[in-house]
């Protein structure tokens, strides 16, 4: 989930301790139907395998995103490599992430509108 924007892990944090922050989930990026930058490049880039891991990849790289809107390779390595995925969909991801940067620039769905 992101608290204010930042990545963390929902299953060590317990919603007491957020307070006020504002959080969001996996569930909450879409506007209505309009999806994400990365939801939808997850979508186009045919991400997940068995899918248990992508919700916090999906939310690692929005925050990624957010903080850095080109990133790297290496930025994206940095970020990603702390999310594990026992399928290896990573080359997938890394494409992905760089595609939502480009949708993310992009008036429309799947970008800024
Ligand atoms: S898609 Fe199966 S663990 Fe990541």
């Amino acid at each position: 989930m992101l608290i204010d924007g930042q990545a963390r892990r929902s299953c060590v944090t317990a919603a007491g301790d957020v307070g006020d922050r504002a959080i969001t989930t996996v569930e909450g990026l879409a506007q209505g139907d309009v999806l994400d930058a990365v939801q939808q490049a997850w979508i186009e880039e045919n991400v997940p395998q068995c899918g248990y891991c992508q919700s916090g990849q999906i939310i690692s790289a929005v925050a990624l995103l957010a903080r850095r809107p080109a990133p790297t390779d290496d930025d994206i390595d940095a970020v990603m490599s702390a999310n594990l995925c026992r399928c290896g969909t990573y080359p997938r991801i890394r494409k992905a992430i760089v595609r939502a940067a480009t949708l993310a620039r992009t008036p429309g769905p799947g970008g800024t509108p």
